[in-house]
């Protein structure tokens, strides 16, 4: 067990001594736990295969998961990655389009990626983030660094200093703490193809706070087939690390698509998850909840549903019940991201 210490950033004092911290500890090849406006990320030097070695040995990953890489802008891809001159100009128009922020590429990787954070796979995921703290960690360090959501592997996304302390403590020096994540959810993955038409095809791998909406205006839409859901036909992972088991609460949790599904069985306590919380969605009156949580309390918009996603789910975890029972969400805009995620928290393997 190793001491874990919360570094606050809420002054330009504090943030200049957390920034400091930090450097110093991943030039020393540890790792850190650093907030980006998705999740929190536990961060190595991508470059120092001992340290991203520490990632998964403190997140208990498995080593056929790859990590994402962050980079301070576009600019600083050739660094990481050999981008295709088929889709050069489509890579920097996305990039211009959705850097800095919550967006993830996955590129052919470059010989200075060390295998282990791609997990062999000749392409690399990168990221530029738009949270200023990390955003200055990473300019500062002058490497790019490997950060991948810093749970224990398929445990919920920290979304707050204290969700990572929960997660990690006794397992990483620190935690630099730069508030709520302003999005809530992982970032969108996507890879880029080239086509002849006036848009390149974007294939998504995984859908985040960046809308299939937003991505159509500079992109053709293509989804990944789900391979890995019950029923689904067993075949290759064009993103690995996306078990349907991921982000899961321990508590079992099950999504239902209409009120009428829910038959409660006696002896059994039940919370349930409610996107708005109005009676006439149907579910509040359905059952006595031993626990209510609802998504937007407030002007029921999604951005505030996703912002609090994650904290909601680790609230209902650890209230101590039978069974999460998760109303569905609409399918359009973030709720494209969110019903990603409850599907795949319902999964039982
Ligand atoms: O918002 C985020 O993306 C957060 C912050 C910290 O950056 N990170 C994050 O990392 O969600 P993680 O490790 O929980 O998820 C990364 C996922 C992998 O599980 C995998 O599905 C995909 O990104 N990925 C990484 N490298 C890939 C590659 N070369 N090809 C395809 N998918 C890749
Ligand atoms: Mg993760």
């Amino acid at each position: 067990m190793i001491s874990t210490s919360i570094a606050a950033t809420d002054t330009s004092d504090a943030a200049a001594d957390a920034t400091r911290r930090a450097v110093d500890l991943l030039q020393a090849g540890e790792v850190v736990a650093l907030p980006t406006e998705t999740v929190y990320g536990l961060g190595a030097d991508a470059f120092n295969e001992a340290a991203v070695a520490k990632v998964f040995e403190v997140k208990e990953r498995p080593t056929f998961d790859p990590l994402i890489v962050h980079i301070p802008s576009a600019e600083d891809l050739p660094r990481v990655a050999n981008v295709p001159p088929e889709i050069e100009k489509d890579v920097y128009r996305a990039a211009q389009e959705f850097w800095p922020g919550p967006f993830t590429m996955v590129l052919p990787k470059n010989d200075a990626v060390p295998d282990l954070v791609t997990a062999g796979l000749p392409t690399v995921a990168v990221r530029v983030s738009g949270h200023p703290i990390m955003s200055r960690i990473v300019r500062t360090l002058g490497n790019p660094i490997a950060a991948p959501s810093a749970n224990r592997f398929g445990r919920i996304s920290p979304t707050s200093a204290s969700a990572v302390m929960a997660e990690l403590e006794g397992r990483i020096p620190l935690i630099v703490d730069g508030g709520a994540c302003s999005a809530g959810l992982e970032s969108t993955i996507i890879r880029i193809e080239a086509s002849d038409k006036s848009k390149p095809i974007f294939h998504l791998l995984r859908s985040g706070p960046v809308t299939p909406e937003q991505l159509k205006k500079i992109g053709k839409l293509k989804k990944q087939k789900p391979t890995d859901r019950p029923g689904a036909e067993p075949g290759p992972q064009e993103s690995p690390g996306q078990l349907a088991s991921h982000y899961a609460p321990s508590t079992p949790l099950r999504l239902l698509s209409k009120p009428g599904e829910f038959e409660p069985e006696p002896n059994k306590s039940y919370a349930l998850l409610s996107y708005r919380g109005e009676p006439k969605d149907g579910f509040l009156q359905l059952h006595e909840w031993a626990e209510v949580a609802v998504l937007t309390p407030g002007s029921g918009k999604q951005a505030e549903a996703a912002v609090r996603f994650f904290f909601v789910l680790r609230q209902l975890d650890e209230c101590g019940v039978d069974e999460i029972i998760a109303e569905p969400i609409s399918e359009v805009g973030l709720g494209v991201a969110m019903m990603d995620r409850l599907r795949r928290a319902s999964v039982r393997d």
